[in-house]
């Protein structure tokens, strides 16, 4: 799979999907307009299994994992569900609850203010004619670009308290789809826009409406927030333009060691003052883990966007995908580290900070950029997504019922990113070059055995190292289309109030031996304090990343067993079980 650099790419004159607004940009990946498409779901029926594998090892309790086998996204819809969809459904606005702040577990108040009218419009798409609007980076942003948004900004921390445009009530929104402050209509189950594939959509909308607001508020229509855009190493650290204390964009809750500090993804490098060696090493992290996102995950976009839910259902809050635990860590990296970690570091808070909205605008590229690699076919084409829909308050001052099918690309909305460099070919080139280099010198490394993970949960208080088997070897390029293969991390209990973080690895053994060296990062579970949604039960938490392309890169395609490292970062966290296992590939 490529993700070479596409604003060269060939153009694709057709729209290759009517579900996507005509706008879309000329210059789509041809590699992916051509990949093998329609691979048909295994029934996501599949019982789950008590697997006790042929070597003594058992995976997991109660697993998904079907020994060699494969089985199907599990939670995509099936025929029967498809015919009798049901999408999430904006809440009864007249009844909203005390939310409740996680690090705390104090009731806060998030419901909205007060409306004028409480009548909803269906949300209009702008006109397709119309110019659209850039968001430039942050580290690029001029001072006229600058000096206009603090200035909106201001005005939006001038309006009154029970003005729906307020900053203060714009910051609230979060809040009151993370906190609880709703239920989903005619259930008990707590409304809640994290760790599923209603992730990346609601957060396009709550970013747009605000855009457009603050640009009524100064009366540009045209106006464009900026986007941290932490993937590239001019911008791996707090943008500038957020640490002027005198600004109206600053927010002082935060980690002041990290408004110097180089953004450190991986822990590659955990000390002040890097020297110049050090810095590239870190930088080459951040890029490799961003690279994995996308290598790993380009057929399967759950993985990527996260899990399906329906009305009715609980967010299983591991449903999250690759994106989201990426964007997690930034949220801790940016807000305090002690609780209640207010304010990025808290969901409850964490849109109170100007530098929130920064950070979801580079998540909301992100997706676009895994949209345009995929030639803009649609990532989840079921009517359970399409038709999930939300309310907001607009730049006109009325309630609107938004529908994921009208978000699918930031043109659709209007806007676009400015273009820059996104090369992750030539970062996966950088990482094979550097592997290649540290194999040669790897030699004399001693090594020591490693077993399976065990029958019973582990607490994760120090690495764990795991014998781990793969369900097939020597898998062709056709196998790869057809499921790619993942690591799945069950059974993780942590305290959903506090942060928690684990990084897995994955390496090659020689028999049961290993050494030293961890490996390969794989990814990340990372948890921000937020408010936990199962209603009573706990949501089962399990972690899934795929390691297709990895395993080619340290030509392990052979191995019968993987070393899968887990490495606690932070937070109490136990583990129920490690297993690997094969995907149906989505599209
Ligand atoms: Cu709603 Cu960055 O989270």
């Amino acid at each position: 799979m490529s993700l070479s650099l596409l604003h060269n790419a060939n153009i694709i004159s057709a729209n290759p999907n009517p579900l996507r607004t005509s706008r879309i940009p000329s210059s789509i990946s041809q590699s992916f307009a051509s990949k093998r498409l329609g691979v048909a779901h295994i029934s996501c029926e599949q019982k789950q299994q008590d697997s006790v594998t042929t070597d003594g090892t058992i995976d997991r309790r109660n697993v998904l994992i079907g020994l060699g086998g494969i089985y199907g996204a599990a939670s995509v819809a099936t025929g029967a569900n498809m015919a009798s969809a049901s999408p999430i459904a904006p809440p009864d606005l007249t009844k909203c609850q005390p939310a409740t702040d996680a690090a705390t577990k104090l009731p806060v108040k998030c419901c909205p203010p007060t409306y004028a009218s409480y009548e909803i419009f269906d949300f209009k798409p702008p006109p397709q004619n119309s110019q659209l609007r850039v968001r430039p980076p942050a580290h690029k942003y001029n001072s006229e670009q600058l000096a206009k948004f603090k200035e909106a900004v201001r005005l939006m921390k001038a309006l009154p308290d029970d003005d729906p445009w307020s900053y203060k009530n714009q910051a609230t929104i979060h809040c009151t789809y993370c906190n609880g402050a709703f239920k989903q209509t005619g259930t008990d189950v707590l409304l809640q826009v994290h760790g599923s594939w209603l992730f990346l959509p609601w957060h396009r909308y709550y970013l747009y409406f605000w855009e457009k607001i603050l640009g009524k508020l100064i009366n540009d229509p045209n106006f464009a927030v900026p986007y941290w855009n932490f993937d590239n190493p001019e911008a791996m650290s707090m943008p500038t333009m957020y640490l002027d204390p005198t600004s109206p964009i600053y927010d002082d809750l935060r980690d002041h060691d990290h408004y110097s500090a180089l953004l450190d993804l991986t822990y590659t490098y955990n000390k002040a003052n890097p020297t110049a060696e050090e810095t590239a090493k870190v930088i080459e992290a951040n890029q490799t883990r961003v690279y994995r996102a996308f290598a790993e995950t380009s057929n399967n976009p759950e993985l990527f966007m996260g899990k399906p839910v329906l009305a009715g259902e609980a967010v299983p809050t591991t449903a999250s995908g690759n994106l989201e635990n990426l964007h997690n860590i930034l949220h801790m990296w940016s807000g305090p580290p002690v609780s209640p970690y207010y304010n990025m570091g808290n969901f409850y808070t964490a849109a109170r900070d100007t530098l929130f909205f920064g950070l979801h605008a580079n998540v909301d590229r992100l997706w676009d950029y895994y949209s345009r690699n995929r030639g803009y076919k649609v990532e989840f084409d079921q009517e359970d997504w399409l038709q999930a829909s939300f309310v907001f308050y607009d730049e006109n001052r009325e309630l609107v019922k938004c529908k994921v099918k009208d978000c699918l690309t930031p043109q659709s909305l209007g806007y676009t990113y400015s273009v820059e460099k996104q090369d992750n070919a030539g970062v996966h080139r950088k990482y094979l070059k550097r592997r290649k280099a540290q194999k040669s010198k790897a030699k004399s490394q001693t090594l020591s055995e490693v077993s399976a993970f065990g029958t019973k949960a582990r607490a994760l208080d120090s690495t764990i190292r795991v014998l781990v088997p793969r369900p097939k070897v020597s898998r062709s390029k056709g196998d790869k289309e057809d499921a790619i293969e993942i690591v799945i991390i069950d059974d993780i209990q942590i305290d959903h109030t506090k942060p928690s973080r684990f990084d897995v690895y994955l390496a090659k053994p020689t028999g049961r031996l290993v050494s030293s060296d961890l490996g390969e990062l794989v990814g990340s579970f990372v948890n921000v304090a937020h408010t936990h949604t199962g209603s009573g039960t706990e949501a089962k938490m399990v972690l899934q990343l795929g390691i297709t392309s990895l395993i080619d890169d340290i030509e392990a395609e052979e191995s019968t067993k993987l070393v899968v490292s887990l490495v606690p970062r932070l937070g109490e966290v136990t583990v129920g079980g490690v297993g690997i296992t094969l995907l149906t590939t989505q599209d």
